[in-house]
């Protein structure tokens, strides 16, 4: 939530900035600014909207001059989206300007302090309170002004501070920052995806640690003040991996990818026909110490985990519930050292996940966390992580993100069934064997739905879609209908299909769509029942069936067809079309499809 972005080099700032800007868009785009020191003062440009908006403004930096700045995309939380509110903030005396991104909790007390003091206030935002705090403590060192400063907030914040004599600090505190090391310059940003197009060799700051950058050098401090060594990582992607590729957007690109993230994540892990994880490997008398496994997590992550709960279920015999990171974290939960915590997490920043896990392991679970990127705050706290190698994810609608935390809680599932020596060698064997398969059927799941943008041209005009289906096809449902609601804005959700009839179907009738998921066999003539029921009330229906199956195309008014997997792993292929049929029904309703209205791609606020 939020992107910020720092260079300090020897040539123009600005366009590093806003190129690094673009890459942090996902992050939130209600406003976008920068702010340049020249040497001698600050130069700022900010406006409301997409960062292409600054860009224009600035006729792409070229006015705002200067070789160390800082820069900002905006997800709104205290105050409006306008030109004001947008970031960077300014001191008084025009000697400091900060960007930020997280919440600083104790603002309003600050606020209050600093207004009886005479500072005067032009923003809503909690963030102006820093720039004020900046100057109050400014007495002709700028580095002990910020970590006074910094020691005065409450909450989560990384800071991008410059000062107009051409000083460049990064601070982080619960929310994302990572430096860059290059050759004669050196940046900072909230995701390497802005740092890849000049560095690979990055360090991830840690809680209470702040840096200062010059053109030469990047020192890290502790909070308080003592310079300190920290290990210089290597980015395992490269940049165009981060890029369009020639789709029209990284929602395509990303669903187009699912193969081959499929393949990225699951084949390192089975050497010689075994699953094996790097960084998870229990002794029997821990495992068999698990008397129950808590999923946690938001949005569609938490919706993998469901998936999760009813493959994990059957063949581990382990009871496993799925629980929102929000509240389960406020929830005084009952977990103990018998608890295995799986924590899932695209971002691996997401606040009310973290804040979940530490609740958790405070009560003495081990925590297991599955995630996408490396050297995140959930990686870092988990006691062992299984990271999906699904690459940079950009489009704020997960697609690859989810399909990858399925694939892990698959192997997980099956990796435990055996530990706990509940599977017969030939079922191993066999899910293995369906393991290797997955990345064909993702193809063959894209290439048989190859025409569903008709399907989307015809369907768009429905604005109640309900998302009907049993088991792990209800699971299914929960993201199909997250994805159709996110980027397309039309009324979507999913119901048990059992459940309709206690409340639901009463708002069923001619004028509603019915998304029936009918792949999962052993309840197909109950769910084939439910679409007569819902058809009886004047619904259209649309089916997603296993291919082959002709009985579904006597009672659905179209069929999405998927291949055949192991039933176990339906749900991969499944989703699929789900995501591509999302993608063209927002295409076809003029939606921004990879930067939908309200949301950000990593929530790193409550
Ligand atoms: C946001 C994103 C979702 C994501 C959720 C959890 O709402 O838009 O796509 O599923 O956060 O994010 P995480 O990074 O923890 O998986």
């Amino acid at each position: 939530m939020c992107g910020i972005v720092g260079f300090s080099g020897t040539r123009e700032a600005a366009a590093v900035l806003i190129d690094g800007l673009r890459r942090l868009e996902y992050r939130g785009y209600d406003s976008a600014g920068i702010a340049v020191a020249d040497g001698s003062a600050i130069n700022m440009a900010k406006v409301k909207g997409y960062v292409k908006n600054l860009s224009e403004l600035t006729h792409d930096g070229a006015d705002i001059r200067g070789q160390i700045g800082v820069g900002h995309t905006r997800w709104a939380t205290h105050g409006a989206p306008n030109d004001v509110n947008a970031h960077p903030h300014i001191s008084s005396d025009g000697r400091f300007a900060v960007v930020h991104n997280g919440i600083i909790e104790n603002y309003a007390l600050l606020r209050q302090e600093l207004t009886k003091k005479g500072y005067a206030f032009v923003s809503d935002t909690d963030t102006e309170v820093v720039a004020h705090l900046l100057e109050m403590y400014y007495d002709g060192d700028e580095k002990k002004a910020v970590m006074k400063a910094a020691a005065r907030l409450e909450g989560s914040y990384s800071l991008g501070i410059i000062c107009a004599g051409g000083r460049l600090f990064a601070v982080r505190e619960q929310s994302p920052l990572i430096l860059g090391l290059g050759v004669g310059e050196n940046y900072f940003a909230s995701d390497v995806a802005a740092l890849v197009p000049h560095t690979k060799n990055v360090i991830y700051l840690d809680d209470g640690e702040f840096a200062e950058l010059t053109p030469e050098a990047i020192t890290v401090y502790d909070v308080r003040g003592r310079a300190i060594d920290k290990p210089v990582s290597k980015v395992a992607w490269d940049v165009e991996a981060a890029e369009k590729g020639g789709y029209e957007h990284f929602m395509l690109k990303e669903i187009m990818e699912q193969p081959a993230c499929f393949k990225a994540t699951v084949e390192p892990r089975i050497k010689n026909g075994r699953i094996e994880f790097e960084n998870f490997d229990l002794s029997d008398q821990e495992l068999r110490g698990i008397r129950r496994i808590v999923v946690t997590a938001c949005g569609s992550a938490g919706y993998a985990g469901q998936v999760g709960r009813y493959v994990i279920e059957e063949l581990c015999r382990i009871p496993v519930s799925v629980e929102l990171a929000s509240e389960l974290r406020y929830r005084n939960p009952i977990i103990d050292s018998h608890t295995l915590l799986v924590v899932i997490s695209q971002s691996g920043e997401t606040a009310d996940t973290i804040a979940a896990l530490r609740e958790c392991k405070a009560r003495g679970a081990r925590v297991l966390a599955i995630v996408n990127v490396v050297g995140s705050t959930i990686a870092k706290l988990a006691d062992h992580v299984i990271y999906t190698w699904a690459g940079p994810e950009i489009a704020v609608a997960t697609t690859k993100g989810y399909t990858t935390q399925v694939a892990v809680l698959d192997m997980l599932a099956i990796y435990l069934a055996d530990r706990l020596g509940l599977m017969e060698k030939e079922r191993y064997d066999a899910l293995v064997d369906a393991l290797h398969a997955m990345p064909g059927k993702l193809q063959r799941a894209i290439d048989l739905n190859r025409n569903i943008h008709k399907l989307a041209k015809r369907l768009c005009k429905y604005n109640d879609i309900y998302f009907i289906g049993r088991n792990l096809d209800y699971a299914v449902c929960m993201e199909g209908a997250l994805k159709l609601k996110e980027i397309s804005y039309i009324f979507a959700e999913a119901y048990a299909a059992g459940e309709l009839k206690h409340g639901t179907i009463a708002l069923v009738e001619q004028g509603s769509l019915v998304v029936s998921l009918a792949c999962y066999e052993p309840l197909f003539d109950k769910t084939m029942s439910n679409i007569e029921e819902v058809k009886a009330r004047g619904a259209e229906v649309l089916a997603v069936a296993l291919e082959g199956n002709r009985k579904i195309l006597s009672k659905a008014d179209d069929v999405i067809f998927v291949p055949r997997t192991e039933p176990l792993f339906n749900p991969i292929a499944q989703i699929v079309p789900l995501q591509l049929f999302a993608y063209y029904v927002a295409k076809e309703r003029g939606c921004d499809i990879d930067k939908p209205k309200n949301l950000a791609k990593s929530v790193t606020v409550e």
